[in-house]
């Protein structure tokens, strides 16, 4: 099997103007069942599940980085989101560089444009820690026959990785999440390559937000439990204006990310109805790709607390993002 031609025709079907939303998520079983089969005896053995540990987060094994392919619709809006920056960029600029941190084993999020834009002046820029990822990552690359003279390989931490002398990616990306920004490098990642981009670079995502919410059960005529969400307050953003305010404090003495406090107090009548205080992770990926509420497993509402029982008073929550080696949203409910 031609496996580039192969990879080409599964992955056009991303690309389609008719959004048919079953197609797409066949094309994309298939496409994982493809770049597993090229990489299956690599990523099989139990050093593959091995989470590793930061001073600001975990990076996560290469097989789970590998099944973040199933999250079908995140894979998707990412892959959509990122061809409309492409396309943005490609009318305005001749080259483009494209900077991808935290790849995982397949670079699953650019693989398909390597192709598709092969006849324009594109340089990637792959980056990744872990470095059984990184070793899956080259073999895979090379095993599908593509062209590497446009492809840098880094393995290397993308909290701290310095940009080389007159590099100035146009289109940055990093997929380094979990839902409500617990455990993974997302923003110490952001916080670096935000900091040494040029200000018309686009992130992608481009707008990740946590919030603080409430559930509350609904049961619907047909007997089915269906779970609400309202959200309260916004209590942290991940994106270029939100680098830029002051709720993100880089702490010179400490060397250290700081963000501020927020406080969200939420009524009794409020309360009256909801079942649990939740946080919500929204995200913008770029333009109208948006993740919402349960969409994909990068939205799904954390729970904090139940609250049934509590309809009488009004509770005010604490809650401060903190980097360390398991980042989080901080939370006090008082
Ligand atoms: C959630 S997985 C996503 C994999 C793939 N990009 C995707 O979206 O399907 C995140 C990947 O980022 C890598 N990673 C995490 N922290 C990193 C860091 N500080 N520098 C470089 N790579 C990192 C992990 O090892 C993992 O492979």
């Amino acid at each position: 099997m031609n496996l580039k031609k192969e990879l080409q025709r599964i992955t056009s079907v991303f690309f389609e103007d008719t959004k048919d939303y079953s197609k797409s998520f066949s094309a994309l079983k298939k496409y994982k069942k493809l770049l597993l089969g090229i990489s299956n005896e690599t990523i099989n053995n139990e050093e593959h599940r091995n989470n590793v540990l930061f001073e600001n987060g975990i990076a996560i094994g290469t097989l789970w980085a590998a099944n973040c392919l199933d999250d079908l619709v995140r894979t998707l809006k990412f892959i959509i989101g990122i061809n409309i920056a492409i396309q943005e960029k490609i009318q305005q600029k001749d080259s483009l560089h494209i900077l991808y941190a935290g790849t995982g084993p397949f670079a699953s999020l650019i693989l398909p444009f390597i192709l598709k834009y092969a006849d324009l002046n594109i340089t990637y820029t792959l980056l990744e820690v872990n470095p059984l990822s990184f070793e899956t990552l080259k073999s895979t690359i090379k095993k599908l026959g593509f062209e590497t003279n446009n492809i840098n390989f880094i393995n290397q931490d993308a909290t701290k990785y310095q940009f080389p002398k007159n590099f100035s990616p146009d289109i940055i990306i990093s997929e380094t999440m979990q839902r409500a920004l617990d455990s993974e490098q997302q923003v110490s990642i952001f916080y670096n390559l935000m900091r040494q981009s040029d200000s018309d670079t686009i992130f992608i995502p481009e707008k990740i937000t946590l919030a603080i919410g409430t559930g509350s059960s609904k049961v619907k005529k047909t007997d089915i439990q269906q779970k609400c969400y309202l959200k309260h307050n916004n209590v942290f953003e991940v994106s270029k204006k939100a680098m830029n305010s002051n709720d993100w404090l880089f702490e010179k003495t400490s060397n250290k990310l700081d963000f501020t406090k927020k406080h969200t107090v939420l009524k009794e009548e409020e309360l009256s109805t909801a079942s649990e205080i939740v946080v919500m992770t929204e995200i913008t990926i770029y333009r109208n790709e948006k993740l919402i509420i349960n969409e994909s497993g990068l939205t799904i509402p954390k729970y904090i607390k139940d609250v049934s029982d509590n309809k009488k008073e009004s509770l005010t929550i604490k809650s401060q993002y903190v980097i360390g080696s398991e980042p989080k949203l901080e939370l006090k409910i008082v």
